[in-house]
């Protein structure tokens, strides 16, 4: 299946809109909240319920332990986003100085990413936070860079407004040039549009000389729900926001699909992925992630 790494020039529906794809899936589905910034949907939609205990930061530990102990770690720090287990999340860091600690752990990571996703048949997406730049490249710490390289697709979320395209214009140029350069092609690259303003898809394209490769509506209530800040909706499901992420889904398996027959790049991870790592799927289907 598809691993999609979201990005933002600046908080225009990262978390949301990642976690409305992986709540509409229709396969296994994972997010991964690795924004460096710190995760919001500990103490947003869960509500505090999930302590610190469970999370992205002993990943890091975990990792320096070895492959086998670090699949065995990921796998045991899930948490069910439904009743099926079916969708889950690995809930993000709690304090931005925890960011470094991940530094060496992210490529380590990219590799579960693909496990789950070429051998599992999981979508996995990816929360990689607010992009911040160093000297024109992403920051070694303050971004996920590795998870950005290793996705099928990179996505670089922006609103319909004349104010979002003009902070993600800045971002366009380096996302381009490290996935050339460090990841599997610029053509990983496109624009996760939010629908709150008015400028149209194509205009959106124009603007940053990328594909709109999906979109979502503007809908608050079901936003606020996602964010922990609302009721739930009747029917969540239903909701304009899932209905279009399940679309949107299907629109980027396509386009990772369309990519991988014509891919010019190599793998910009190494392949097969180890064995130990691979263990992750064997721990998942034991139901190690059945916390939270
Ligand atoms: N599709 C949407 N419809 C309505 N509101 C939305 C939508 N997407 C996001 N929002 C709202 O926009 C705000 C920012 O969203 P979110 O937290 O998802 O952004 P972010 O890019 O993850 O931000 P940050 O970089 O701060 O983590 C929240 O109040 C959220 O409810
Ligand atoms: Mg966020």
């Amino acid at each position: 299946m598809t691993v999609t790494a979201l990005v933002s020039a600046k908080s225009c529906g990262v978390t949301t809109s990642a976690l409305a794809m992986t709540l509409s899936s229709t396969r296994p589905s994972l997010l991964a909240e690795c924004d460096p910034a710190g995760g919001t949907i500990r103490a947003g939609l869960f509500q505090a319920q999930i302590t610190a205990g469970t999370g992205l930061y002993h990943l890091a530990a975990a990792e320096r332990a070895g492959e086998d102990a670090l699949a065995q770690a990921f796998a045991s720090h899930l948490v069910r986003l439904d009743e099926s287990g079916h969708r889950q999340v690995l809930p993000g860091l709690t304090d931005p100085a925890q960011a470094p600690a991940l530094a060496r752990t992210w490529p380590a990571l990219a590799q579960v990413m693909r496990v789950l996703s070429d051998e599992g048949g999981y979508d996995v997406v990816i929360d990689a936070g607010r992009l911040a730049l160093e000297s024109g490249h992403l920051h070694p710490t303050l971004t996920p860079a590795p998870l950005l390289h290793g996705a099928d697709l990179v996505l670089l979320v922006v609103r319909a407004t004349e104010h979002s395209l003009a902070l993600a214009r800045h971002m366009t140029g380096p996302l381009r040039n490290e996935l050339t350069d460090r990841g599997t092609g610029a053509d990983a690259l496109g624009v996760l549009l939010i629908e709150d303003g008015p400028r149209r898809a194509h205009e959106v394209s124009e603007a940053l000389r990328l594909p709109v490769m999906a979109a979502l509506p503007w809908e608050p209530d079901t936003a606020a729900y996602l964010a922990g800040t609302g009721r739930a909706p009747r029917t969540l499901k239903k909701s304009a926001l899932l209905n279009s992420a399940r679309t949107a889904l299907g629109h980027l398996q396509a386009a990772a699909s369309r990519r991988a027959l014509h891919q010019k790049y190599p793998a910009a991870l190494p392949a097969p992925a180890a064995p130990q790592l691979a263990g992750v799927l064997q721990r998942l289907n034991q139901g190690a992630g059945a916390r939270g």
